[in-house]
């Protein structure tokens, strides 16, 4: 089959979360089960030091009645292993940000993807793509699904290509003021509570849930959450409408990246046979690294993520306050950028504590790479999760996750009990309630079983390292559903 991934994101070319790491693993893993996969995204500025070449293509687009110019380029990356095509518009997207600068979401950030989405559809026709599926991703991508169903279906070549609009986080849905109807083009009998609109807004999210022949979205106890409120954050009657053609499929991760033998960023290398002396010397070097005393017995606690309601570092924080306040020996590593409140507070809390607490304020993957695999205990209070990523590296590295019960988490998580321990499946703790109870529960049954209970912890960290969280299962799931929504006559036939 052949398959057209577009995306905001794709690691390493451009990332703000996870729906990069998945963009940027999956045409690979595709590819390994022999499908054509092309990943098409825009040309930021950080894609600007990848090696590119000029395609020669113009594309020419009306947005809101002015005419609109870009090209596309192609570029290699080693780590992607498909072709990538990036749509060139310098003016809307060689930018300091993806969607935003300082926490500010750029002013024409409806007008940038709608660009983006005609480039998308245009790009079939001006780069002779042979495409069965269009793979769609969050918001950004959304209106695709909308002109492909309604303008560009009746064009030749454009027939028998399906839809699937994949929802990485329904919380973002690309909402915006009435009057950008204009720029996409499309009638504004369009514009209506069943179709694009949603709360007097335009919305994008939406769009594509709606025109899309299939729909899916990161972990299928994500896919139930988000067809009820609160989880479909609005859209939930939407889904509920689609049910029928919603599938849950959780991601899997790069395994040629995410790896302890192998990881390009860790002082050193290690398996499951040399899983003791590996991770004591990540974990010490780490502890250097972020100026906390070394000391290999001492539990170590690490969160790596955006600094976001949904992520709960609020919990935590408060939580490590508590801890020392008690005079616990243990130590915090936080990274993370994000809210302003919640990187000051992350700030003061490791001046008041510098033995037990470091905050790294940044966004450094190298960094995220050494927290993950050196710390004892990863800690993922979210929310909600769609589906989550940093639990599933955490297993490739000995790491425990003790995480919130919601979403991906619930499905990538095997909570430690009884019947798990004797069974070995359990993968790390779960915690029922994103609260201070929950999340204190949660992280004294982990320090408790780590001091008390050395051959229960060695067991979890072991079941950890063997899961097969690779790519390739969840990719065979998501052929599946292209072959389930694959058009094989043209409209009418
Ligand atoms: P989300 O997509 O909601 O942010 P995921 O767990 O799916 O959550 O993916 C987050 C990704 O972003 C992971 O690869 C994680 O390592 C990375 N990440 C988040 N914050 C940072 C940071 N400050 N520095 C480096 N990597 C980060
Ligand atoms: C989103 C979600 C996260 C998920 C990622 C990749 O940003 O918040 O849970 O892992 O997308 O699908």
């Amino acid at each position: 089959m052949n398959i057209l991934i577009a995306s905001s994101e794709a690691a390493p070319l451009a990332k703000t979360g996870g729906l990069a790491d998945v963009c940027g693993a999956l045409p690979k893993a595709l590819r390994a089960l022999g499908h054509e996969a092309t990943l098409i995204l825009p040309a930021y500025r950080s894609t600007k030091k990848f090696p590119t070449e000029p395609t020669g293509v113009e594309i020419k687009v009306c947005i809101g009645g002015k005419e609109v110019r870009g090209t596309y380029l192609k570029c290699s990356v080693p780590e992607i292993a498909a072709p990538v095509y990036l749509v060139e518009h310098n003016m809307y997207y060689d930018r300091a940000g993806l969607y935003n600068e300082n926490n500010v979401d750029y002013g024409d950030n409806c007008e940038r993807f709608v660009f983006f989405a005609y480039a998308v559809l245009e790009a079939v026709r001006l780069l002779n793509l042979k495409v069965d599926i269009l793979h769609l991703n969050d918001w950004q991508t959304g209106l695709v699904a909308a002109l492909q169903a309604i303008f560009y279906r009746d064009y030749p070549g454009y027939e028998k290509i399906a839809t699937l609009f994949t929802i990485h986080n329904i919380a973002y849905q690309g909402s915006f003021p009435a009057e950008a109807m204009s720029l996409t083009g499309l009638h504004w009998k369009y514009f209506n509570w069943l179709q694009m609109e949603c709360c007097d807004q335009l919305n994008l999210l939406k769009t594509g849930l709606v025109f899309s022949d299939g729909i899916t979205t990161v972990s299928p106890s994500y896919a139930e959450e988000i067809t009820q409120s609160p989880g479909g954050c609005g859209l939930e009657g939407v889904l509920h409408n689609r049910k029928d053609v919603l599938w849950g499929i959780a991601n899997g991760i790069d395994v040629d990246v995410w790896n302890s033998e192998k990881d390009a960023f860790l002082p050193s290398h290690f398996s499951l046979a040399t899983l003791e002396e590996g991770k004591r010397a990540c974990k010490t070097a780490l502890q250097e690294e972020m100026g906390l005393p070394v000391c290999p017995e001492t539990p170590l606690v690490g969160l790596v993520g955006r600094l976001t309601e949904q992520k709960g570092f609020d919990l935590a924080i408060e939580l490590a306050y508590r801890k020392m306040a008690e005079g616990a020996n243990m130590q915090w590593i936080f990274l993370g950028t994000g809210d302003a409140l919640l990187e000051r507070k992350l700030k003061e809390l490791a001046q008041k504590y510098p033995n037990n607490v470091a905050a790294s304020i940044q966004y450094s993957n190298e960094l995220a790479h050494r927290i993950i695999a050196g710390c004892d205990i990863f800690l993922m209070p979210s929310r909600f999760e769609p589906c989550g990523l940093t639990q599933l590296y955490s297993y490739q590295y000995g790491t425990v996750p003790v995480v919130h019960a919601t979403g991906g988490l619930i499905d990538t998580v095997c909570d430690l009990s009884d019947e798990t321990i004797a069974n070995h499946t359990a993968t790390g703790i779960r915690f029922n309630n994103a609260d201070m109870e929950g999340i204190t529960w949660g992280l004294n049954r982990a320090l408790d079983v780590y001091a008390n209970q050395q051959e229960v912890w060695r067991q979890m960290q072991k079941t950890g390292m063997q899961l097969d969280v690779s790519w390739a299962q969840s990719a065979e799931k998501y052929v599946e559903i292209y072959k389930r929504i694959q058009r094989k006559f043209p409209r009418g036939n």
